[in-house]
């Protein structure tokens, strides 16, 4: 179980994929993103809303196919089922401008199991990261609401930080988490977009 590890006492998993189609995949998003979803006080553009059918149906395969084993790890590790849980992966892709974040979220909903991201872009100096706040602090969250004092933000560096998590995460590596750990995505601050994909591990029942 290397790729599991504990970030707040919760099991996090991270693993760099090798995904050669990821050029094209990027291809495939800017046809379909849109505007920021409603609900998001951030502005960026995604495919939260428009939904994926439209992609290439082999890529779409592949993306699976690569996703599937790592996601099976995790939920195995998390969930300690002797039975194999029946899943759907809902997934969308998010596209940042330059000084596009995302505020403080969780991704609690029925059924979810698992929650997962993955830069399809390098990783932008000094922003654009995904930082994980502690779920046991959830006043600190909120409060964050309202305050990007984000640890990717070198403006607002400064301000003392109770508990994040930040993992610096490389381009094709995965995370997978508990929908519960809120996070956020500091400030793109580069004028090159930064992609990546999100996808919740749904129960079928
Ligand atoms: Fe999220």
């Amino acid at each position: 179980m290397s790729n599991i590890k504990e970030v707040f006492g919760h099991p996090f998993f991270s693993r760099k994929l090798n995904l050669p189609y990821s050029d094209k995949l990027i291809e495939e998003i800017d046809k379909f993103v849109t505007n920021t979803p409603k609900g998001w006080a951030c502005k960026c553009e995604s495919t939260y809303e428009t939904g994926t059918s439209g992609f290439d149906k082999s890529l779409n395969n592949r993306l699976m196919m690569t996703l599937a084993p790592n996601i099976d790890a995790m939920l195995k590790h998390f969930i300690n089922s002797p039975r194999q849980i029946p899943y759907h992966l809902d997934i969308w892709f998010n596209k940042y401008y330059q000084n596009q974040w995302q505020e403080i979220h969780n991704h609690i909903r029925p059924g979810i199991l698992l929650s997962g991201i993955m830069l399809l872009t390098d990783p932008v100096k000094d922003g654009g990261h995904t930082v994980f706040q502690n779920p046991d602090n959830t006043a600190d969250a909120w409060a964050r609401m309202f305050d990007l004092n984000a640890p990717g933000n070198p403006n607002l560096r400064k301000t003392a930080l109770s508990s994040y998590y930040l993992h610096g995460a490389q381009k094709h590596e995965l995370l997978i988490f508990p929908p519960y750990l809120p996070h956020y995505v500091a400030p793109n601050l580069t004028d090159t977009p930064r992609y990546s994909l999100s996808f919740n591990v749904r129960q079928l029942r």
